[in-house]
């Protein structure tokens, strides 16, 4: 890679921030007297991603994965912050006539390949639409062969074309949903949890697909995932989220062989260890306080065994700390 190239990444997040409002209707409100309600579900999330590499996201239930995921590609305008691909303002462009073209180049894999597949469309249909609907190709011919390549490219025949989703079994349905989010060439793609709905014998395959892809094509990823083991697999980079923040960022073997946040290490002690089979494994400790009344200081501070004085009152920032980026006052002050 050029220095130019690793200057520039292919995707910049800068305090991304998305707020719902969650509160009672307005006339509720008035009579009960009761205040409106905002949900930061990201609150100030920066990243960079290289061009051919991946982010990952990892962190519990309701950290703001999936949120992060949908700003990126559009689906939500973000409250404060935003992204830039490659080098230029992506939610400024969405809004204008040229956002087709950059939603062209970002495309999204969701979770559940079932239910983002339309069940009464066969897999030719399926494939060809996002062709379609961006005009890249429009004869019955040319769409025919793009989709038999699409299909092959994930390991599918181009015989396959002509059935209906409900033919295929789980792994075969996330590669059409693949196939199909590869049809406009897109240089990025989010993936929120592409295999968690599938069966561990088959999810090794799609991933493996998937980076293979990758390397074929040099596509970006940006993977969230909660399963660690699948983040080990397939990530350069790791972001661990705590309720709308990100507390540690690092390249993957910095954050699995010396994680520095208590609430990273507290992931990773919940694992099974593959070569450590001496130590067990610590399930993950208390729960995640409600988004709507987070705790003052440091958001992890009532499960956190370091926390003292300082983190119940004082947010801790995120600071570059030995090429890692850490928010943790005890990583800063050295006592951990
Ligand atoms: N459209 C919405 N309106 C209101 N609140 C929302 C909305 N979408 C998400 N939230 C809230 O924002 C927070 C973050 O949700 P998000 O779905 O991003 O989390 P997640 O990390 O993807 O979780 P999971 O691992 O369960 O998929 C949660 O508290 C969720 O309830
Ligand atoms: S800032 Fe304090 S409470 Fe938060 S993770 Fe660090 S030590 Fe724990
Ligand atoms: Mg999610």
């Amino acid at each position: 890679m050029s220095d130019a190239t690793a200057a520039q990444p292919l995707v910049r997040a800068t305090d991304l921030a998305k707020t719902f409002d969650v509160s009672a209707p307005w006339l509720n409100r008035v009579l009960e007297r009761r205040p409106r309600q905002l949900l930061r579900a990201v609150d100030g999330v920066s990243f960079d991603i290289q061009r051919g590499q991946t982010l990952a996201l990892v962190g519990e239930s309701g950290c703001g994965k999936s949120t992060v995921a949908r700003l990126l590609v559009g689906l939500y305008a973000p409250t404060r912050g935003g992204f830039q691909f490659d080098g230029q303002d992506a939610h400024a462009a969405f809004r204008t006539p040229q956002g087709r073209q950059l939603r062209r180049r970002i495309q999204m894999i969701f979770q559940d390949p079932y239910a983002s597949l339309n069940p009464r469309w066969r897999v030719q249909d399926i494939v060809a639409e996002p062709l379609v609907e961006h005009g890249l190709l429009s004869g019955a011919g040319e769409l025919r062969e793009r989709v038999g390549e699409l299909l092959q490219s994930v390991g599918l025949s181009p015989l396959d074309a002509s059935r209906f989703p409900h033919q295929f079994s789980g792994g075969q349905r996330q590669r059409i949903s693949i196939a199909r989010a590869l049809a406009t060439h897109p240089e990025f793609l989010v993936c929120d949890e592409p295999t968690s709905a599938l069966d561990v014998s088959v999810q090794a395959q799609v991933l493996n697909i998937m980076k293979d892809l990758q390397r074929r094509q040099g596509l970006t990823y940006l993977f969230i995932s909660h399963n660690l083991a699948v983040v080990r697999h397939v990530s350069d980079q790791v972001g661990v989220m705590y309720l709308g923040r990100l507390v540690e960022l690092a390249d993957k073997h910095t954050l699995f062989d010396s994680p520095r946040h208590p609430y990273t290490r507290m992931l990773l002690d919940a694992i099974p260890k593959i070569h450590d089979t001496g130590r067990a494994r610590t399930p993950v400790q208390g729960e995640v306080p409600n988004p709507l009344d987070p705790p003052a200081g440091c958001a992890f501070n009532p499960r956190c065994p370091h926390a003292n004085e300082r983190c119940r009152v004082e947010r801790p920032v995120l600071h570059a700390i030995g090429g890692v980026r850490v928010a943790c006052h005890a990583v800063e002050e050295g006592r951990i």
